[in-house]
Parts: C-alpha cells; sequence; structure tokens
C-alpha cells in the first residue's frame, strides 16, 4: 500500500499545479475589491515568489543574491514597504519585507490606507485592498557602479518586480493594480522614507477581486 504523493504548487502551495499560461492569461488590473481578512501565507507567498532572497549565487564572477526578478548587476536597488488592513494575524500597519530574513518589520502601527487613497490623488480603490505595496528606491545602489545609466536601471528593475507581484498575485487567485500616480513627497513622509537616500516610486495594490472568477487558482489554501 502507498498513498498519493501530492505534489504542491511552489508559488502557491496548493495542491495541484497553477498553470503559467493560464496566469498570463488572467493577468489584469483589478479596480473592484472586497475587503475581507487574508490569510498571512498569502502574503509571505507573494513576497517570497516576487522579490525573496532564495541563495547566493555567482554571476560573471560576483557574488549576487538568487532572487525571483531581474537586476542590472544583481545589485537590487529596490525595498518592499507593505501598508497591511485586514491580515490575519497582522496589526494593520505598515511593514519592510526584510528580504533576506523574509520577515516583515513593523514600521509603524495603524492603518494608512485611507491616506494613500488621498495621496493617490483619490483612487478609491485603495481602500478595500488589503495590501499597498510600496517599491522604493535607492539609487545609489546602482548608480554608484553605473553612474546616470543606473538611474535608468532602477526604473526597469521596477517594472520586472511589478510584473512579478501581478503574475504571483494572480496566481494566488488575488488582485492587483499598480499605481504610478501619487505624491512623492506626502508618501515617503508618511512611510518615513530619508528622500534624498531612498523614495518610493511606484505602488502595488493587492486585494481580493469583487469578480470571483479571478479567485479560481486557490480554493485549498489557507
Ligand atoms: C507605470 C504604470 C502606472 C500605472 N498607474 C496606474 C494608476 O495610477 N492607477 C490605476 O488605476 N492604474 C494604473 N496603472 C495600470 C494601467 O492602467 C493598466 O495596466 C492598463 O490600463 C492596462 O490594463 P491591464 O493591466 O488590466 O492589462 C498603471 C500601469 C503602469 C504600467
Amino acid at each position: 500500500m502507498c498513498g498519493r504523493v501530492v505534489k504542491k504548487d511552489p508559488v502557491t502551495g496548493v495542491g495541484y499545479p497553477v498553470p503559467f499560461a493560464t496566469v498570463l492569461q488572467r493577468r489584469r488590473s483589478v479596480r473592484e475589491f472586497i475587503l475581507r481578512p487574508l490569510e498571512t501565507e498569502r502574503v509571505g507567498r507573494l513576497l517570497y515568489a516576487s522579490y525573496g532572497v532564495r541563495g547566493h549565487r555567482q554571476v560573471e564572477g560576483q557574488w549576487t543574491y538568487d532572487r525571483p526578478s531581474p537586476s542590472a548587476g544583481g545589485l537590487y536597488p529596490l525595498e518592499l514597504y507593505v501598508a497591511t488592513q485586514a491580515v490575519k494575524g497582522l496589526p494593520d500597519g505598515v511593514y519592510h519585507y526584510d528580504a533576506r530574513a523574509h520577515q516583515l518589520e513593523l514600521m509603524g502601527a495603524g492603518l494608512i490606507h485611507p491616506h494613500l487613497a488621498d495621496m493617490t490623488i483619490g483612487q478609491e480603490m485603495i481602500r478595500d485592498t488589503n495590501l499597498v505595496i510600496m517599491i522604493s528606491a535607492v539609487f545609489q545602489r546602482s548608480m554608484w557602479k553605473y553612474g546616470q545609466r543606473g538611474y535608468r536601471y532602477v526604473w526597469l528593475d521596477a517594472g520586472h518586480l511589478c510584473q512579478n507581484i501581478y503574475l504571483v498575485a494572480v496566481a494566488l487567485g488575488l488582485g492587483p493594480v499598480s499605481i504610478g500616480g501619487f505624491f512623492d513627497d506626502e508618501i515617503n513622509h508618511l512611510v518615513g522614507l530619508p528622500a534624498r537616500e531612498e523614495g518610493v516610486i511606484y505602488l502595488v495594490c493587492v486585494g481580493q477581486p469583487k469578480d470571483a472568477h479571478d479567485g479560481r487558482f486557490h480554493e485549498g489554501v489557507g
């Protein structure tokens, strides 16, 4: 007698493979959400599969991180800050994602989604999302090596990372929408970033889509 081995999907953790082609096909920006509690496991999977540190490896003789997102020169100038709402077991607040430790570090307690809606020129859908992922750039991490060109690379890195977040969110049955329109200074101040060295350059909201069709992959995780 032998039991059937259930091979879990490595990204979502569900007991069946989530087809990549279908994820790509379903990817879209979602702007209508239902606010309900979200499992911390899904938050962890989203961050790890998008921008986690999987290990180290050598590229062209240099040691660098092994991460899911490409980065010019393996310099990884981007950081993730996450504003949370209704995540089970996690007080609402702003967290820094410490990718090396795969941990969320509390930076400030309290819900900031309403402030973020104001700071994005009234993008009201934010209020119903569980997560607002703020992608920040530490420009010097790229520019010490590449000079002015490093500035360009930072934005290219951000596009790759944002797409990862979109695709992993879809695979997890969640709905993503990126936001480029916001008041930089206000958001940097809210998060507590020293804008000269590091600033928020892109937001990705992630919530639970109102359209149940979008949540189909996720049955079984929780
Ligand atoms: C750089 C960038 C900035 C964006 N800013 C916003 C935004 O501020 N608000 C919003 O609702 N969508 C924003 N979007 C999402 C686009 O509107 C969306 O990707 C586009 O309409 C195509 O739709 P799709 O993502 O569903 O395919 C942004 C997308 C990109 C790439």
